[in-house]
């Protein structure tokens, strides 16, 4: 088995995404969770490029610990830019110098318009001024997939001998097909273990036309023994392969690949989230592992086959990636197996034929209505019209009113954005007016006021699901009671009352959990 070195260029490469610039403290606190997920590299940033990304890598090289993660920064192949680097890396634990220059004709003439030979000797140069500075030093041949073989392997040699300890290939333009990256990257294996058995060869690829997780992947099957990534795959234009997608691949197929990685993969969810929320840049709903969807079952055959045995339908389980519930949303497609199973994690498991057959007419109203059916709009149907027949809950002492949206008004302005919203609990209606840094911030505080609960709000997310007049927003949102995380959402043609109900969805999880 070959252990997979994971490069994480979330902070580098994954910031080059405009509009997703950092401030330090963000850095820093991302770095800190890339410790968790055990990255073996982080890359901080091209400290060249200006004060504050200097300082920035510094501080993250000095807040890694000594079992933590590698950290390097970007250099161009000059004095002025490895300076850089060593200046900002020195104080880590464990610092690298990273550096990158073109291979391919296109960078060579039109980039540099040298000679070939010229920026082979600018590389070489660049690596033996480095290595006088720090002992590890990676070298990028830039654009590698796009160069002519025979230039880039005499470059891997050269550079090799100057002292590069990494030799790391890119596809910077996503121009590589897998069988034919797979080939190269074997091909410059074969050679590298040839000359110096030591150096470890590494692929960084981009997503151009969707296929860096592919290439990362068929290079391991090929001799790489590191990838570089970014969570959640962000990265100069299409991005680049995404951690969480190299990692859990191997993961899953590990018979395949021989290999394995040190990501520790419970952290996985986490850090994809906060990359999201701290570079404001929102996760597709269907994106492998990471995405709102990637473990939800909708439709009635799949959750059917799913409540029979969980791997008809699932190759990784949510908690190995730090998923921490896996509610199957029900739908109107969704089976009768789906609902029946629903009620039974509920209590609700002894019923005839015919009061079943009444719970599921009452369901299929309510999903046509509201699209998406939680657990606690099952147990509001089965209070409201089925209490009769399951007294047995009433007695156990398990009944419990949940919160019901009746009304509100929101009004958003410069000055004070306000909101007046009324619940009903059973009988009873609560009526609370707040102001807010916003609108919904206001219905928010309107609504922990009714509830008189502590909720810390740590995700909240709107996202369109249909178009036109009619079209729904889900808000999708996580808050924190007593220290656990609470996922819920909503949908409505309003996108504000979708936000009210995901919290008053959250707020009656948290009232059923704790009332079993
Ligand atoms: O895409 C690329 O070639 C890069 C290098 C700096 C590795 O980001
Ligand atoms: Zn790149």
């Amino acid at each position: 088995m070959n252990k997979i070195l994971i490069f994480d260029t979330t902070l580098r490469d994954g910031e080059q995404v405009p509009g997703a610039k950092l401030n330090l403290p963000q850095k820093i606190k991302i770095a800190k969770q890339l410790e968790a997920l055990n990255v073996d590299y982080i890359e901080a940033g091209f400290p060249a490029s200006s004060k504050g990304d200097f300082d920035a890598v510094k501080n993250v090289a000095m807040a890694i610990g000594e079992n933590g993660p590698v950290v390097t920064a970007l250099a161009r192949a000059n004095k002025n830019d490895i300076d850089a680097v060593y200046n900002s890396v020195k104080v880590a634990k464990k610092p690298m110098i990273h550096m990158v220059l073109g291979t391919s004709n296109i960078h060579v003439e039109k980039k540099f318009n040298k000679s070939k030979d010229q920026i082979m000797s600018l590389g070489v140069d660049a690596v033996k001024y480095a290595k006088t500075l720090l002992p590890d030093v990676q070298y990028s041949t830039e654009d590698a997939s796009r160069s002519d073989f025979e230039y880039l392997w005499e470059t891997i040699e050269a550079v090799v001998k100057a002292g590069a300890t990494i030799v790391n290939v890119p596809d910077t333009v996503g121009y590589a097909v897998p069988e034919e990256f797979g080939e190269l990257i074997r091909k410059l294996h074969d050679r590298l273990m040839n000359i110096n058995d030591k150096v470890i060869l590494s692929v960084h690829c981009h997503n151009d036309t969707g296929l860096a997780v592919a290439n990362s992947l068929i290079a391991v099957k090929n001799g790489a023994t590191k990838l570089e990534c970014t969570m959640n795959g962000i990265g100069e234009r299409a991005g680049n392969a995404a951690l969480e997608e190299v990692a859990m691949g191997i993961k899953v197929r590990e018979d395949y690949y021989k290999a394995y990685t040190g990501i520790n993969t419970r952290e996985i969810k986490k850090t994809s989230s906060m990359v999201s929320n701290l570079m404001g840049l929102d996760i597709q709903v269907n994106k492998a592992i990471t995405g709102e969807n990637a473990f939800a079952h909708s439709s009635g055959i799949h959750q059917d086959g799913l409540l029979k045995s969980r791997d008809v339908y699932e190759i990784i389980r949510p908690e190995d990636v730090g998923v921490e519930e896996m509610e199957l949303v029900l739908t109107a497609r969704s089976g009768r197996h789906a609902l029946k199973d629903a009620l039974e994690k509920m209590g609700f498991d002894s019923f005839t034929d015919e009061t079943f057959a009444k719970i599921h007419e009452k369901f299929l109203e309510l999903a046509d209505k509201k699209k998406e059916v939680y657990f606690h709009d099952l147990y509001y149907i089965m209070e409201k019209d089925f209490a009769n027949e399951f007294n047995h809950l009433h007695e156990n002492g398990k009944s419990i009113d949940l919160y019901e949206f009746v009304d509100f008004q929101v009004i958003s302005n410069n000055v004070y954005p306000s909101a007046t919203i009324t619940l009903k609990k059973g009988k009873e209606l609560f009526t609370e007016s707040t102001v807010g840094d916003g609108p919904i911030d206001a219905v928010y505080t309107a609504l922990r006021k009714i509830v008189n609960m502590d909720l810390k709000l740590v995700e909240y997310k709107i996202n369109s699901i249909s178009q036109g007049k009619e079209a729904l927003g889900r808000a999708s949102i996580q808050v924190i009671y007593e220290g656990k995380g609470y996922h819920s959402r909503a949908v409505d043609t309003d996108i504000i009352k979708a936000s009210a109900l995901a919290y008053i969805n959250a707020i009656n999880k948290i009232l059923l959990e704790n009332a079993s």
